[in-house]
């Protein structure tokens, strides 16, 4: 079946739902919708969840209430929940989302064609929380892609099975599976032939890769990823600590494509609330993993995810958490207030936090940060960098293009992750080109080309 209607997706939460939505608008494509930006445009509403916070959930509910408004215009309009929410209420999300048509779960991607039709035949609404061991594949060549984007995210692994105690994912995202390398060497190698320069591979913990199938490893993959030509940067997210093998640290040493920066997220300081979180380190293990791989990677990049007001949290838990800021100095941290998500363990522990201890413990922490943030972009100025040229800045300094009109303020990236603002007349969306720094700030510096005239 073909429809000839617009589709408006809204993504909420991590970079790997960003991939899903991806996904997701490369079905709705085969099956003749078109993209669209806007919404009251649009015969099709989805809106791919996440739940990892109650924040995030909420963010969710609050975009499917406009629902209500939007079908009294147009009340053949597909309402659709899809993501991490929706395989966490199922049912129960037509209840506070009543002009909802389709939950669909984060394992039921390959039924979406078939419950879109039975909607549009019947108008009947479908929920689909089905587990599935099989990772839907779409064709590389479906994924749409943009000149403009240089960068782009590429799901490796789907799943989780660490269960930290605070955390959801194993729960809506199920256990975890590996994509076969040759279909993600096959669809980076065509995101590469359409322009695409960096890619970021994302998993719950890239570094079991493969495991448990008995497929190559993870370095093993980056080896064949850093071959992939037209390709010039590779990332990855997320490092499990208790995972980092040295033979990853010696592959960001050494492949020339595998950008110098790591996140390694941490999560706590203190060794009593690592062990309630279940991660399966000390503060300890971690520092040795992190001199490892300072030593190998002089220069890396480091940035880490922190929670304060777990449970039991004392002051000196948090203190040790600080320290830590210290002991490392991070390039930049993510920082959460710990959220209470009923089907993890630890919404049963005793000694919750409170609300407002957290929110002040959450300030403290990222004001301590942004002294590590600005001394690591200080030690920069005075050197030159590679960047790679993402676009237009955003934010551009007072009055600097009026002055100068033929040349452009443009914003790229260092290999370790830091935002690089500079002039430049010829810089085009995706070169690398030399940057000297002369200016560093809290989340970005300022430099400018160092071999005037050239690329
Ligand atoms: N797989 C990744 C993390 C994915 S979730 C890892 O293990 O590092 C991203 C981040 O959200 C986590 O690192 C954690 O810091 C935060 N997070 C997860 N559950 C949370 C909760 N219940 N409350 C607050 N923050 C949470
Ligand atoms: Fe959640 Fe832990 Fe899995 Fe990360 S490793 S997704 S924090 S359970
Ligand atoms: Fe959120 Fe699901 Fe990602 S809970 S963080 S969208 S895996």
């Amino acid at each position: 079946m073909k429809y000839s209607e617009f589709a408006y997706i809204h993504t909420i939460g991590c970079q790997m739902n960003v991939y899903d939505s991806e996904k997701l608008m490369a079905i709705l494509s085969s099956l003749g919708y078109e993209k669209t930006d806007d919404i009251h445009k649009a015969d099709m509403v989805v809106c791919n969840t996440c739940s990892i916070r109650h924040k995030a959930q909420e963010k969710a509910f609050s975009f499917l209430g406009r629902l209500t408004k939007l079908k009294k215009t147009k009340p053949e309009l597909i309402g659709v929940m899809a993501g991490c929410v929706a395989q966490q209420e199922g049912e129960k999300a037509f209840e506070r989302i009543p002009h909802l048509d389709i939950v669909l779960g984060t394992r039921a991607f390959s039924r979406f064609a078939r419950h879109i039709e039975a909607v549009k035949s019947g108008r009947q609404k479908v929920t689909d929380t089905a587990d599935s061991s099989v990772i839907y594949e779409v064709m590389p060549e479906t994924l749409g892609f943009d000149e403009n984007q240089i960068s782009r995210f590429v799901t490796i692994m789907q799943g989780c099975e660490n269960f930290c105690t605070y955390c959801v994912v194993p729960y809506v995202r199920g256990t975890e599976r590996s994509r076969e390398p040759e279909n993600i060497i096959e669809e980076i190698t065509a995101m590469a032939a359409s322009g695409v320069k960096e890619v970021t591979l994302l998993g719950q913990n890239v570094n079991s890769y493969g495991k448990k199938e008995g497929k190559i490893s993870f370095p093993r993959l980056l080896e064949k990823i850093n071959q992939i030509q037209g390709i010039q940067r590779i990332r990855f997210a997320t490092s499990h600590p208790k995972d980092l093998s040295m033979d990853l640290i010696c592959a960001i040493r050494d492949m020339d494509k595998v950008c110098n920066h790591l996140h390694l997220p941490v999560q706590s300081g203190s060794n009593a609330i690592l062990k309630k979180m279940n991660r399966g380190y000390t503060r300890e293990t971690y520092l040795k993993r992190i001199i490892d791989l300072k030593t190998q990677c002089p220069d890396i990049g480091l940035s880490t995810d922190m929670i304060v007001g777990f449970p039991s949290e004392t002051r000196q838990d948090f203190e040790d958490t600080m320290n830590l800021l210290g002991e490392i100095e991070y390039d930049s941290i993510f920082a959460f207030a710990y959220s209470d998500r009923s089907s993890a363990p630890a919404a049963k522990f005793s000694d919750q936090i409170d609300e407002e201890i957290k929110r002040k413990r959450l300030n403290e922490l990222l004001e301590r940060q942004d002294y590590y943030s600005r001394k690591n972009n200080e030690k920069l100025t005075g050197k030159t960098v590679d960047v790679l040229v993402e676009g237009a800045s955003a934010k551009k300094r007072d009055g600097f293009e009026a002055e100068n009109k033929n040349i452009k303020q443009m914003s790229g990236r260092t290999q370790s992750n830091k935002i690089v603002h500079f002039p430049s007349e010829n810089a085009s969306i995706g070169d690398i080109i030399k940057i000297k720094i002369e200016n560093a700030y809290l989340h970005s510096l300022w430099g400018t080309p160092a071999e005037i005239g050239e690329k």
